[in-house]
């Protein structure tokens, strides 16, 4: 009798107790197991991440769940179930998985954590599948692509402190139900599609700290009771339709440490009390209709790190209630009427980001500005500074971003400046700087624009490899084309138009970057022929060498520039994308064309693939290979001494919008094949010795401008109503049609300006973008 005891009992004590004391349920190893399988078997092994799979390869089927990564189980018996599970980041952004992987884990009814944010989830919510969670304390499934509205069970959480849905796609009405999880801490429903107003039973949250609501599309007044959420420390509602002005009961949230509002409708006075919570650190108010009603005197009791008023209407000096404001990290005043100039106790404050654009400020920049330790972001653009850029620029230790574009500041630059080494972003456009510039230290630099100046010498070169814009336009460069470019490996934009730069274009000009999608040297006294290699720039969809002295044939490699002839429709500005690709190095910045943030919505702008060699002298035949070029926009050839035939490839060119191939000597007829090009809408063949009918289609009758056909050799055609007959001679044109002329042009020149010039001058730079 004893023996077979002692053996069970040994048997109970060896195998029995680990299996049942000291290791997860057999039921929750399964359905972690089983949501493993669906991870690993149902998509493709590349949409794991690395790190992912090191984990799961812990998770194996015989083992204590308990032991596994990503798991952790409650410390104490009778059973160790499993409480948290980390989940994050296991499919990449590149991938893709279904919602329906959750179902597994869902049941895991133990759960106080569970966090599977990041993970490339698509569909809705399976809100069925929540219903038996009644431990569960912190929901994170942001940073997915989750989609649909929230379910109605996941209100049935009653214990929830901690739910994140931000970053998905979950629209609709903030349902009432949410009023149910009282015992919610933080609410996190930022980067949605949520719209409409939002539930008044959120007043019945009390113990909200953190309630972010930012960048969705919702449309209410901010409740005059708000101010019942007494613990709240935080609350972002920017980027929403807010209306209605800041109601007054938020004075009562005394442990208010961020308050973001900005970019919604919001309208009325901005009150002083705001100033009086003493724990504010984060505000926020600009991009509303919110005044600055206020004569100055504002006590304030907080000490703020980040204030943003812009576009508040503040007028006058900038305000000097800002001097004990000594903990200010970021102050973005920008697009409001401050004038007067950049007071030294400002300059003083060592603050990292100092955004003032877009105001009447005046006079020269103190030069202790440039000795402090933590200036990063310097943006002063569209303002009235003049005076010198002071000797100190080069002790500016930390400056990343210096942009002083569209003031008045003369003089040269400071040698100085080359001690600057972390400097990143360099805009001096359009200012009446002059003399050499001077060099920068190379490393790390990633745009510089120094166009619209009165720089003179030879053109600059040494940048390093690191930029991607270059620009020095307008000015007075001279010199050759600096054979350093070619060490630019990662240039997208190179803009030299409007120098003195001279000698041949070189044939090294094929060893520039492969990534360069935009070269003008528009506007210079280059000569010479142009080189064959030219073609090697397969990224090129911009190639301006017009109103230089280049002679020769146009080489017929031009054919083969990649770019011009597959670019892909719909894909967004290149520096746009290599920002976007770069994000983790950029995120705080974005490029504004023209002063409106409509830039990057018209990116389509930028798609202006576009060749100019007008106003050389160049002969010969047209090459028929740049028929080829099917993404062309705008093809202008005029005033230089082609002659033959106007290619029958043309044609093929579908997208073309603008051809110029006046003041010219070609002679023949004008191809048929025209007719095919849909698009066109500028065209300008005057000028010439062209003969015959003018070829018809529905796009080439609208263009019935006789200019765009003058002093040819004889040209008919219902257009022009010249009447095809026998009689080959026309009456001849009178001499100011090139007046006419200039005027049909304006037209695709604006474009390009726009396209090419309008982002390089007009960049302004959002700072603090997502904590702001
Ligand atoms: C992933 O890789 C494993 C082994 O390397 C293979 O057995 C499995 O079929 C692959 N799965 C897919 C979806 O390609
Ligand atoms: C919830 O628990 C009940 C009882 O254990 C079970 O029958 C039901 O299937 C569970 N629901 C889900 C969605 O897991
Ligand atoms: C919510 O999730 C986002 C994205 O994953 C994260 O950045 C944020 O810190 C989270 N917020 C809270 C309050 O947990
Ligand atoms: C706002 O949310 C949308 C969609 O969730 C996202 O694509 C976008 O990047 C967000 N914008 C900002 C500035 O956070
Ligand atoms: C919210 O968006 C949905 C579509 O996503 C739409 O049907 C609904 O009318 C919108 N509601 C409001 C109040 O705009
Ligand atoms: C606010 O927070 C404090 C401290 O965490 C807590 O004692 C108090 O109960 C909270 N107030 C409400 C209304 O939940
Ligand atoms: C306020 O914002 C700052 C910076 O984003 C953050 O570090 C801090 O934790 C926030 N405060 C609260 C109470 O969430
Ligand atoms: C700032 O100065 C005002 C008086 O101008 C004073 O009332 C307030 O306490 C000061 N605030 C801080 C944070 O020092
Ligand atoms: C800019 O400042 C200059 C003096 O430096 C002044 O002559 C000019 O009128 C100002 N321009 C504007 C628009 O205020
Ligand atoms: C750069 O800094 C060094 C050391 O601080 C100094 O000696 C040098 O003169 C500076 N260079 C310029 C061009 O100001
Ligand atoms: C153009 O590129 C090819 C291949 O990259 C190279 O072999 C050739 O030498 C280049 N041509 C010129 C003119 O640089
Ligand atoms: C264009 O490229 C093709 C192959 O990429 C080559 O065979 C051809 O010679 C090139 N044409 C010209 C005109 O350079």
């Amino acid at each position: 009798m004893q023996k077979p005891c002692l053996l069970s009992c040994f048997f109970f004590v060896v195998f029995f107790i680990p299996q049942i004391s000291f290791s997860c349920p057999h039921d929750q190893r399964q359905s972690l197991l089983e949501f493993k399988n669906l991870l690993t078997h149902n998509i493709a092994n590349d949409s794991i991440t690395d790190q992912a799979l090191r984990d799961l390869e812990t998770w194996k089927p015989n083992s204590d769940c308990c032991e596994w990564e990503l798991v952790r189980c409650a410390a104490r018996s009778p059973s160790r179930e499993v409480i948290d599970l980390s989940l994050f980041n296991l499919v990449p952004q590149s991938g893709s998985v279904s919602s329906s992987i959750l179902r597994p884990l869902l049941r895991i009814s133990s759960l106080v954590t569970l966090d599977v944010s990041l993970n490339s989830i698509e569909g809705e919510i399976p809100g069925d599948a929540f219903v038996n969670l009644t431990r569960l304390i912190s929901l994170d499934m942001s940073s997915n692509r989750l989609k649909g509205s929230i379910p109605p069970e996941l209100f049935s959480l009653k214990t929830l402190q901690h739910l994140n849905l931000s970053w998905n796609l979950i629209g609709g009405e903030i349902p009432t139900e949410i009023g149910s999880l009282v015992e919610l801490r933080r609410l996190t429903l930022s980067s949605n599609k949520f719209n409409g107003s939002i539930p008044s039973s959120v007043l019945k949250l009390t113990k909200l700290e953190t309630f972010d609501l930012m960048n969705n599309s919702l449309s209410f007044e901010i409740p005059d009771s708000i101010g019942n959420l007494v613990n709240l420390s935080t609350l972002y509602l920017n980027m929403n339709k807010l209306s209605g002005g800041i109601p007054s009961s938020i004075q009562n949230l005394k442990n208010l440490q961020n308050l973001t509002i900005e970019d919604n409708g919001l309208s009325g006075e901005i009150p002083t009390w705001l100033f009086g919570l003493q724990k504010l650190k984060i505000l926020g108010l600009g991009g509303n209709k919110l005044q600055w009603n206020n004569d100055g005197s504002v006590f304030a009791q907080s000490k703020l790190t980040q204030l943003s008023l812009r576009s508040c209407g503040l007028a006058g000096n900038i305000p000097d209630w800002l001097k004990n404001q000594t903990a200010l990290n970021i102050l973005d005043l920008r697009m409001n009427r401050l004038e007067g100039s950049f007071p030294k106790w400002l300059a003083d404050l060592e603050i990292r980001e100092i955004v003032f654009s877009d105001n009447r400020l005046s006079g020269s920049l103190p030069p202790s500005l440039f000795q402090s330790q933590s200036l990063n972001a310097l943006v002063l653009s569209r303002n009235n500074f003049s005076g010198q850029i002071p000797e100190t620029i080069g002790q500016s230790s930390d400056i990343e971003f210096l942009v002083l574009s569209e003031n008045n500041f003369s003089g040269s630059v400071p040698k100085s400046i080359a001690n600057i080494t972390r400097l990143k972003l360099l805009d001096l456009s359009k200012n009446r700087l002059s003399g050499e510039f001077p060099r920068l230290y190379p490393y790390g630099l990633w745009w510089i624009d120094i166009s619209f100046n009165e720089f003179s010498g030879d053109v600059p070169a040494s940048f390093g490899s690191g930029p991607i814009l270059l620009s020095m336009s307008h000015n007075n460069f001279s010199g050759e084309f600096p054979q350093d470019f070619i060490n630019l490996s990662s240039l997208v934009h190179l803009d030299l138009q409007h120098n003195n730069i001279s000698g041949n274009i070189p044939s090294f000009i094929s060893r520039l970057s492969s990534s360069l999608e935009v070269l003008s040297l528009r506007n210079n006294s280059l000569k010479g022929s142009i080189p064959e290699g030219i073609s090697n720039l397969t990224s090129l969809k911009v190639l301006d060498l017009s109103e230089n002295n280049l002679v020769g044939y146009l080489p017929s490699s031009l054919g083969n520039l990649t770019a011009m002839i597959e670019s892909p429709e719909g894909s967004c500005l290149p520096l746009v994308c290599y920002m976007a690709r770069v994000n983790i190095e950029l995120q705080d910045l974005a490029v504004n064309w023209k002063k409106s943030k409509q830039g990057l919505v018209n990116r389509n702008l930028y798609l202006y693939t576009l060749l100019d060699f007008s106003k050389n002298k160049l002969l010969g035949e047209i090459p028929a290979s740049l028929g080829n070029l099917k993404s062309l926009k705008l093809l202008n050839l005029s005033n230089n001494d082609f002659s033959g035939l106007i290619p029958q490839s043309f044609g093929n060119l579908e997208k073309l919008e603008g051809l110029d191939l006046s003041h010219n000597n070609l002679s023949g007829e004008i191809p048929k094949t025209l007719s095919k090009i849909n698009v066109l809408n500028t065209l300008d063949l005057s000028n010439n010795k062209l003969t015959g009918r003018i070829p018809q289609s529905p796009q080439l009758d609208r263009l019935n401008n006789p200019n765009i056909y003058a002093n040819n050799n004889g040209i008919c055609g219902m257009q022009i109503q010249v009447p095809c007959s026998s009689t080959e001679t026309e009456p001849p044109e009178e001499e100011d049609e090139e007046k006419n002329e200039e005027e049909t042009m304006f037209s695709w020149k604006a474009a390009f300006i726009g396209c090419s010039c309008g982002f390089l001058t007009a960049v302004a730079y959002r700072i603090g973008y997502s904590n702001l």
